[in-house]
């Protein structure tokens, strides 16, 4: 949710904020803005895309300069338009040509806004941002630093900020609360960014800023200090993330290239950890609750979106496999509940960015309430894997679409070697754990095997793609997969579908079949395959048009339904591995057939780091 790219050193920061930019559209993109400093302050703002921002200022000498922050928004406060777009500015009249951007929200921005009207403050943004800026420069009184402490000591929310001053051309100040901001370090530069992708191109030393923390940057130093003022010393850490890993290489979308990786992506979150000749499972990251773990009477599972589908999949596997009661709650809901966490209950956080600001709540929320957390989280530092008791990193690394693929994978595999490690301390016999473990290890060749049949599913999906409502239907395991089949063709194609347990069908969504619409049912073998043809035949008789997903070999099915993909016969818990992947096919396919942005889906950001 919002990107953020600032840049202090030597080279042209206009090429380096821009390109920044561009990798951290996914986070937002619907309006961007540019600040420099360079014999004075300039600033372009639009409306839309990074690439209208470049238009204005690539050949404009005025951003000639090498100090500027930038951003790319998504609107949270104020409609997206050029005067709500970052950088905000502190009073135009009386101020001292401060600029921020910054991504978050500053929850007391209305008394504040009432104070600084007061003493003559006037604004012109419905932004909290320029609040924030205009406090800045009610307390500014030669140093910037200064001035953003004693901002940020007044403020409640969250914040990622970046912040220049007209009066300081050489100084950079960024300060963080509840929203990352990593800081790069290189020669005599520092390039900072809300998430790595912008910076590993420039230095892969970074460091990353704690809450409440801010830095003051000059081309040469560095100094962090909490909001207090209290020195601190961070500690330079080697970015993890190489260029090949977020550059398009020869695909067409993020999403497929995503969707591509996952047979590596799964192998790597596997390595180490996945060992069917011993039937064992090694998890470092949560070996020091391992007792914890195997004595735990709940677990809890927390997430939203496609994180949420991950844990209700969880769900089956800790109850199935580790006999353990579990439940699974949008992490929005039981942070404002009065939920109940009785003693022994694991609570898992289960999230790609590692920053969804629900998530976050529910888990802290869980811990406040006796619970041992863990996370299951894919960004290395994030908030939500720092904030926990330990856990179990997804490594599939970085996602840039934003309909999640790969890191649904990662957390469905974490989740998966999380239950086998819990049910193999309580009833799961050796010999079931090795059959499964060797299912689990030949994943990624299976996966390998249906990537294949893309151009099938894109014929499939030809069929269909006019429909403008869809239904998606599962069973067991499967029922997640089905919502998330719905939630990935809504996200990037606009098409209305919903996904929902095959028996459900009949208590009210059956009204809606008609001729042709589109019933995606994943009837891979498994105990309720029957049911499945059952509920595949109530959709048939009403003339409705049914893509099956099928086990290999299962020829009978054809009779049932219009449409076919196969998949490889594994194991019932770990079908959804599986059969996830032509609803992903099926959703990138339709979104391309009717022209939309794959990467950049209208109304959505990667990361919701907002209620
Ligand atoms: C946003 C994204 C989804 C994602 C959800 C949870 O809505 O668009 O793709 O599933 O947040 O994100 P997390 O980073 O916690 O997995």
């Amino acid at each position: 949710m919002c990107g953020i790219v600032a840049y202090i050193g030597s080279k042209p920061a206009r090429e380096l904020l821009l390109e920044g930019l561009k990798r951290l559209e996914y986070r937002g993109y619907d309006s961007a803005g540019i600040a420099m400093l360079n014999g004075g302050l300039h600033v372009a703002r639009t409306m839309g895309r990074v690439s209208g921002l470049e238009e204005m200022v690539i050949d404009d000498e005025a951003f000639n300069g090498t100090i500027g922050i930038a951003h790319t928004r998504w609107a949270t406060h104020g409609e997206p338009s050029e005067r709500n777009a970052h950088p905000q500015c502190d009073d135009g009249k009386k101020g001292h040509g401060i600029r921020i951007v910054h991504n978050g929200i500053i929850e007391n921005y209305a008394s504040l806004k009432t104070y600084l009207k007061e003493r003559g403050h006037e604004f012109t943004s419905d932004t909290d941002t320029e609040v924030l800026a205009h406090l800045i420069g009610e307390l500014y009184n030669g140093n910037l630093e200064t001035a953003v402490q004693a901002a940020l000591r007044e403020v409640t929310g969250a914040y990622a900020i970046a912040v220049v001053c007209e009066e300081e051309p050489d100084v950079l100040v960024v300060a963080r609360k509840g929203s990352p901001l990593i800081v790069g370090v290189g020669k005599d530069e520092y390039v900072v960014a809300s998430d790595s992708s912008a910076i590993v191109a420039h230095t892969t030393q970074a460091f990353l800023l704690d809450d409440e923390t801010v830095a003051r940057l000059t081309r040469d130093s560095f100094r962090t200090t909490t909001v207090e003022n209290v020195e601190l010393t961070p500690e330079i850490q080697e970015l993890e993330y190489s260029l090949e890993q977020i550059e398009l290489g020869d695909f067409d979308h993020f999403m497929l290239k995503e969707i591509y990786e996952q047979p590596a992506t799964l192998k790597t979150c596997m390595q180490g950890r996945v060992n069917a000749i011993d039937g064992n499972i090694v998890l470092g990251g949560v070996a020091e609750f391992a007792e914890q773990l195997s004595k735990a009477k709940r677990i809890l599972l927390l997430g939203q979106g496609t994180a949420l589908h991950a844990a209700m999949i969880g769900e089956y596997l800790f109850e199935g496999l580790a006999g353990i009661p579990t439940e699974v709650e949008f992490a929005s809901e039981f942070r404002y509940r009065n939920p109940i966490v009785e003693e022994g209950t694991i609570a898992i956080a289960v999230s790609q960015s590692g920053e969804t600001a629900d998530t976050l709540a529910a888990v802290q929320e869980a811990k406040r309430r006796g619970a041992i957390t863990l996370g299951a989280v894919n960004v290395v530092g994030s908030t939500i894997s720092r904030d926990t008791d330990a856990g179990v990193y997804l490594r599939v690394g970085p996602e840039i679409g934003v309909a999640s693929t790969k890191a649904f994978i990662g957390q469905v595999a974490v989740l998966t070697m999380l239950a086998t490690y819990v049910g193999r301390r309580h009833h799961l016999g050796k010999e079931l754990m090795t059959e499964l473990l060797a299912a689990l290890e030949a994943m990624p060749m299976h996966i390998e095997k249906v990537l294949g049949e893309s151009d099938h599913i894109l014929q499939i999906t030809k069929g269909v793609v006019d429909r403008d409502n869809w239904l998606f239907l599962g069973r067991g395991t499967n029922y997640p997969v089905a919502l998330e089949g719905a939630l990935k063709l809504k996200e990037i194609s606009y098409i209305h579908a919903e996904g929902m347990p095959a028996a459900e069908m009949k208590h009210g969504p059956i009204a809606l079949i008609d001729k042709g619409m589109p019933v995606v049912i994943v009837a891979t073998k498994g105990s309720q395959y029957e049911k499945v043809i059952g509920n595949m035949e109530e959709v048939r008789s009403r003339g409705g048009h049914i893509i099956a997903v099928a086990t290999e070999g299962d020829t009978a099915i054809q009779k049932h339904c219009d449409d076919v993909i196969y998949v490889s016969d594994v194991p019932e818990p770990l079908q959804p591995l599986l059969s996830v992947i032509p609803l992903q096919l099926i959703a990138y396919h339709a979104a391309v057939l009717r022209g939309k942005d794959v990467d950049k889906p209208r109304n959505l950001a990667k990361s919701v780091t907002v209620e």
